[in-house]
Parts: structure tokens; sequence; C-alpha cells
């Protein structure tokens, strides 16, 4: 946010930003549903509403769980979140009391770890190779009450987890008893391969949480996310998002599920599947370029970033100094470690929101940076 700021004048190649590319999102389909739901549903649509969510919407979402692999689930398993960062912080707030240990991927989402904070959490982070999550590592999480994963794409570091890693977690975190909170907020940005099952759905676990979000594949400011956890526990999230906000906003959801039931969505994920696509090449194929040799990563296989890893010795949030002079801005990973140990050597790259050539010409800039602090 700090850098947005600093950067928000403009004349700035950013990879820094965890946002989405703004062209891409259907303002006009967008105007017309709210224009249709006002229409045709407007008292209901702008009244107060139930703080579990619309109904129909919450009844779409259980459908796309089910295609996802939660067999059986049905409305009364979903939670409508006013996007998903309500849903994590909602989880934290009823599971966590202070000092409680919670498991999580090193590095992770930060505005996860604010949240987890925010309930004076303490960590047990668990290392990552190219397949995600070691579950080989999950010993030194013994005592956890609370494991945090995202297995597609994680924010920052771009990689994946594996498929019999999935089972491994899943099976890990319900023998020993522990809350499973799985952020899935990039499932449908794959630009390679099968979609794998959510880690939830391989294992009976009663605090079982899973949580995803319109904001990736519609549009982040309508706010509108989700939750899919055991009945009982969505009641009981459902009680904790009333003291919050009562509800996600009535007519956005009204339009999220018009969205859906009018057939967008899948063209939608189809034309930001076309359009990322090519920049993550262009951001892969620069990357070889300009810092082959030099610099470690591993292509992401969907998503929205690639985490880069410079030598040792080489500190992150000097070179962004350099590099804003040459108005080229990234995210130091550092941010994104939880606890005292913070590599200092690695940075977030977003490959969305600069189109191609953009993309080129920042990491040719970036390159030039690392060099020179090597040499
Ligand atoms: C991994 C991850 N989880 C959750 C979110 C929250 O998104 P939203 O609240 O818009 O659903 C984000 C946003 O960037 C994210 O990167």
């Amino acid at each position: 946010m700090e850098l947005i700021k600093t950067t928000a004048g403009g004349g700035y190649t950013s990879f820094a930003s965890g946002l989405p590319d703004p062209q891409l999102f259907p303002v006009d389909t967008l105007r017309a549903l709210t224009d249709e739901v006002l229409t045709r549903d407007g008292r209901a649509a702008l009244q107060y509403g139930p703080a579990e969510g619309y109904l129909p919407l919450r009844d779409y979402v259980a459908g796309l769980l089910r295609e996802r692999g939660f067999a059986g689930v049905t409305a009364e398993h979903v939670l409508i979140t006013t996007g998903s960062q309500q849903a994590l912080d909602l989880a934290a707030r009823a599971l966590l009391d202070p000092g409680d240990l919670v498991a999580l991927e090193t590095p992770s989402y930060l505005a996860a770890v604010q949240a987890f904070d925010s309930y004076e959490a303490a960590y047990a982070p668990v290392p990552m190779d190219s397949a995600g999550m070691c579950p080989q590592a999950l010993s030194s999480a013994r005592g956890a009450k609370l494991l945090y994963t995202l297995p597609n794409f994680q924010n920052p570091s771009g990689l994946t987890l594996a498929g019999e890693r999935r089972e491994k977690l899943a099976a890990w975190s319900a023998s020993n008893g522990l809350a499973l909170l799985e952020d899935d907020a990039y499932h449908d940005l794959r630009y390679d391969g099968e979609a794998l099952p959510p880690v939830a759905a391989l294992a009976p676990n009663p605090w079982a949480i899973y949580t995803g979000t319109f904001s990736k594949v519609v549009a982040p400011g309508v706010r509108v996310g989700y939750l899919c956890a055991q009945p009982e526990v969505v009641r009981r999230l459902g009680e904790l998002k009333q003291i919050t906000d009562l509800h996600t906003g009535s007519l956005t959801q009204r339009v999220v599920f018009e969205y859906c039931r009018a057939g967008h969505l899948e063209p939608g994920i189809a034309r930001l599947r076309a359009a990322y696509r090519p920049r993550r090449e262009a951001m892969l194929s620069a990357l070889e370029t300009h810092l082959g040799g030099i610099a470690e990563w591993t292509p992401p296989a969907g998503g929205m970033f690639v985490f880069v890893s410079l030598s040792e010795g080489l500190n992150a949030s000097r070179l962004l100094q350099r590099s804003l002079e040459r108005r080229v801005v990234f995210v130091p990973g550092e941010s994104f470690y939880p606890g005292p140990k913070r590599p200092k050597n690695t940075l977030r790259l977003n490959f969305v929101s600069a189109g191609e050539e953009a993309i080129a010409a920042g990491i040719r800039v970036l390159g030039d940076v690392v060099r020179e602090a090597l040499a």
C-alpha cells in the first residue's frame, strides 16, 4: 500500500501491486446487470439481508465447490463474506487465542498474517520447495492449532502444492486435530495443467475452512468472497460476521449472482487467462534473459506472482531504492515472512498489471540493478 502511494503519480512500471488489471474488469456487463437487478428487484437489493448471504448466491457457490471436489456441499456449508479477506479474519477471530501457534508456509500471504497478528498468534513456519509446503517439515509445527495454506499459485511465491502433498497435509491436520484454513483466492487463474483437489476436500476435518473470492475473476471492488465449512461452523462464523458488518452488500451479491447465472463467469475466466498467460510468458522470458544465472525462481502455473531469490548477501530493499530511481517497482520478499527470520534477498513480481513490452523493459532495468549490486 505504501509503494502504491509512492508511485501513484504514474510513470512507473509496477511489479509491486497485488492488483488485477482494471482494463479487464467487465464494466459494461456489471453496469447492465446492476440496472437489471435494480429494475427487477430494487427494493430487496437495497435492503438489509441475511448474515450468511444471498441464498441463490450461496447455492451457486455450493455448486462451484462441488465441481472443485467438495462432494455433498450445499448452501448451508457456504458463508458469503466481504471479500475472502473477511473470511480469513473471521476464521482467525473464531479459532485463535493469544499465543496460539499457526503453522503456515514461509513466505505467506501478508494480509492473512496481519489478521493472525491481530489475534496475537505465534507462528510455526513450514518451509517450501518447488512443490509447495514440505510435509516432512510439519513435525516442527507440532502443537499448532491452525494450519494456514495457499495451495494454488501462492501469494507471494507463485508455488502450487503437489497432489500427493495435499493428501498428506489433509491427513496430518485432521489426525492431529488442527483446524485447516485453506485460501484458494487464485483457483481459476490457472494457465497450465489440470486443477488439483482442495486440501480441505481430501480428509474429513470438522474444523476445515476453505476460502475463495470473486475478486480475481469478476472484480475486487465488488467485495464478494466466500468460505466453505461445516454448517455449524458457518452458523457461528455468521454470528461473528454479523458483529463485523451485518452482511455483505445485498446489491453486489445479487449482481455477482446474476453475472454467474447469466453465464458470464466461464468466458470471463477464459478472457483473463488469455490475457495473463502471455504476460507470465513475457515475465519468465525476460527473467531468463536479464537475471538468468544470477537469480532463481520457480515458474508459476497460475496466479499473478513470481518470486525471485537473489544471491545471498544482496538486500532487495536496498535494490528497490535504486530501482525506484529508474521508475521500476517491486515488493521486497522480506515483508512476507512471519517471525524473526526474514531473508532479505527475495522479491515478489506481479506479472499481470503491466503489458508485455513494459514487463520486458522493466525486468531489463531490474537485471541492471542486480548486476550493478553484484559488481
Ligand atoms: C492469497 C490471497 N488471499 C486473499 C486475498 C483477499 O482478497 P479478497 O478479499 O479481495 O477476496 C488476496 C488478495 O489479494 C490474496 O492474495
